[in-house]
This record gives C-alpha cells, sequence and structure tokens, in this order.
C-alpha cells in the first residue's frame, strides 16, 4: 500500500491524513475481495524500514493501528474475516501487541477471508527467522530442502500469492514477501493507496486473468494441461 503521503501532499494536507485515507481503503478492498470470492488478502502496512520515517509519522501509525484493531475487529468477525498479524512484533508498545493477539484470537475462527498484516515486517526477516527456526528443529542437519523451510516462514498458513499488487507508482518489491513472490503475478499502479477502490481493484484483476502462468513450462504445455483438465 504506496502513496499515502503523496496523496496528502497533492491536496496540501498533512502526511497522516493520507494514512487516515488510507484506512478508509483498506476498509473498502477488503469487502470487495471478501464480496469477490479472494480467500487470502496479505497487505504491506509497515515495514522494517519505516521506522526511519520522522518520529512523528511512526506514533500516528501507530496510533491508527490501535484505533483500527480497536474499532474494526468486531466487524471484521461478523463479516466472517480471520485477522493475522505478521513480523516482529517485539519492537511494538505492548499494548499494541496485545491488542493483536487478542484479535488474532477472536477472529481465529473465521473462513471467509483470511486478512494478513504485515507489520515490522520484511521478506529478509521472514526468510532468515524461518532458516533459524528450521535449523534449531534439526539439530546436526547442514543439507535442507526449499520444502522444508515453507513451515517455519511467518505465513506458512496461506498459499503464495497470486497477484501482487503495488500501488503508488513505484515498480519494485521493497522487501515484500521475497520467499513467496517467486511465481506471483507483478502488478503496478501509478493510482496512490488511499484511491485504489473496487473499481482499480477490479482492473488489477483483470490483468492478472489476461496473464498465461507457466511455472517455467512452455506455452503449448500449458494449453494442453488445461485441456486435459
Ligand atoms: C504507504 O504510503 C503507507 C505506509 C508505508 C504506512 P506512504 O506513506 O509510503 O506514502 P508516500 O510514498 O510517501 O506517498
Ligand atoms: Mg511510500
Amino acid at each position: 500500500m504506496d502513496g499515502n503521503g503523496r496523496w496528502a501532499t497533492k491536496r496540501f494536507l498533512p502526511r497522516v491524513a493520507g494514512h487516515a485515507k488510507g484506512v478508509d481503503a483498506v476498509r473498502a478492498i477488503v469487502e470487495a475481495c471478501a464480496a469477490r470470492g479472494v480467500e487470502y488478502l496479505t497487505l504491506f502496512a509497515f515495514s522494517s524500514e519505516n521506522w526511519r520515517r520522522p518520529a512523528d509519522e511512526v506514533s500516528v501509525l501507530m496510533r491508527l493501528f490501535m484505533t483500527v484493531l480497536e474499532r474494526e475487529v468486531g466487524k471484521m468477525s461478523a463479516n466472517g474475516i480471520r485477522l493475522k498479524i505478521v513480523g516482529d512484533m517485539s519492537r511494538f508498545d505492548p499494548k499494541l501487541q496485545e491488542m493483536a493477539t487478542k484479535a488474532e484470537a477472536q477472529t481465529a475462527g473465521n473462513t471467509r477471508l483470511t486478512l494478513t498484516v504485515c507489520a515490522n515486517y520484511g521478506g529478509r526477516w521472514d526468510v532468515m527467522q524461518a532458516v533459524s527456526k528450521m535449523a534449531r528443529a534439526n539439530p546436526g542437519v547442514t543439507d535442507f530442502s526449499e520444502d522444508q523451510l515453507g513451515p517455519y516462514l511467518a505465513m506458512a498458513y496461506a498459499p503464495e500469492p497470486d497477484l501482487f499488487i503495488r500501488t503508488g507508482g513505484e515498480q519494485r518489491i521493497s522487501n515484500f514477501l521475497l520467499w513467496q513472490l517467486a511465481y506471483s503475478e507483478l502488478y503496478f499502479t501509478d493510482t496512490f493507496w488511499p484511491d485504489f477502490d473496487a473499481k482499480a481493484l477490479d482492473l488489477a484483476i483483470a490483468s492478472y486473468q489476461q496473464r498465461e502462468r507457466r511455472f517455467g513450462r512452455t506455452s503449448a504445455q500449458v494449453l494442453d494441461q488445461k485441456k486435459a483438465s
């Protein structure tokens, strides 16, 4: 989710107004995804590098997280949404950590849509914490396969993403789900996150639907496979 600050600056508003508007966009996109049958939605809310921002902006973002958790979890639960918060939470205010744990517990039984919010998350952090856990679980073992790492990744409960969307005009991954994006379709749009609505989501999905996912195979093989199934 990128472009909150620029959305606000363009309107001569403080950057934090863009973050507040960004929350409205989150609400709308979560609902739109659920309505379209999307089962997993993962939002990159705060990266491990975002701590480098001015202290007052970081603290506004933290307060915004708390307010959202306080106000929205009941409604999420009623809408069948399971909430997961993924990242190194140890650096957050203990109160925020507690609220996150509670929100996860409160929504754990829901099955319509799994909403993962990545907070103090980094793709490299994820791979390294998984490698460490895997090594600790297998003392003395020095050779591992790719499949062995999977269960230790922070989002082991979710399939790899089909579609990756970055708003706000930049064309980079910025340390998001590095391992899991290996075969994801990438979609970049200039639309700032606060303006990213259901219509914009449909454009992204339409672009995804035109892609041919070959996973290393040839186009002819993929077509044969489709005919056979
Ligand atoms: C994304 O918007 C929101 C967060 C990282 C929390 P930005 O704050 O990065 O907005 P721009 O890139 O400055 O416009
Ligand atoms: Mg940005």
